[in-house]
């Protein structure tokens, strides 16, 4: 079984103090940054490009996991990785060649994520599974943090884990949206192995993020 790892999304950080907040992340136990890349339109939302990532990646020895909501993405994947992205996860559907744009990722020496939204099926990743480092699951519509999580999802992590045993196959399989310390149980039992979470990291006991992030890797 593989050892859980959170990773904290700072779209629910204090935006007017990210570098202090991810020097809280990395002290409060994190083991990834989950950095939500927002275009406004691929998601009705904008966030942060790579001039703050490289600026944030200079206080931050945890590696940087880039969600590009972006599209389209594939002549944007080299400008984050220079910005220094360890982790570069993209949406199948902002791009016109998925296998081209995960080959790209990782011609530049970086993990390659893809993600499904919860209305896209694993039949669309399936045949990319074995060149993949990690596939990200999103339990709620990407654009926004703070969302109810949907647990019909976890079918997909399930499927996933089959796929994985059928083929011998090692990526990580990461949930993103909606999770707190209830459902966090059922998604790691499901078979996912790293959690991202905003607002129960930053918001819940009042902002104790060593405590909620601690508690969420309480299996
Ligand atoms: C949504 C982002 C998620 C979101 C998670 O589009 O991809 O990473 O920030 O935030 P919470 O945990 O609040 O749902
Ligand atoms: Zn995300």
């Amino acid at each position: 079984m593989k050892k859980i790892q959170i990773s904290p999304s700072i779209l629910s950080a204090d935006f007017s103090q990210l570098g202090n907040e991810i020097k809280r992340l990395e002290q409060a136990g994190a083991d990834l940054i989950h950095v939500d890349v927002m275009d406004g339109h691929f998601v009705p939302n904008l966030t942060i490009g790579p001039p703050v990532i490289k600026a944030l990646k200079k206080n931050c020895s945890l590696k940087f996991d880039v969600h590009l909501m972006i599209s389209p993405v594939h002549k944007y994947i080299e400008a984050y990785a220079d910005a220094g992205s360890d982790i570069i996860t993209i949406h199948p559907e902002a791009t016109g060649d998925l296998g081209a744009s995960i080959s790209k990722i990782k011609e530049l020496n970086i993990m390659a994520g893809v993600s499904l939204n919860p209305e896209t099926n694993v039949s669309v990743i399936k045949e990319y599974l074995n060149q993949v480092d990690l596939v990200l699951i999103m339990s709620v519509n990407p654009g926004f943090g703070g969302q109810k999580f949907m647990p019909e999802v976890l079918n997909k992590i399930k499927e996933l884990k089959n796929i994985q045993k059928e083929q011998n196959l090692n990526f990580d399989i990461e949930i993103d949206g909606g999770i707190n310390f209830e459902n966090s149980k059922i998604a790691i039992k499901a078979g996912a192995n790293i959690l991202v979470s905003g607002t129960t990291i930053f918001k819940s006991n009042n902002g104790d993020i060593k405590k909620n992030i601690d508690l969420l890797k309480s299996i």
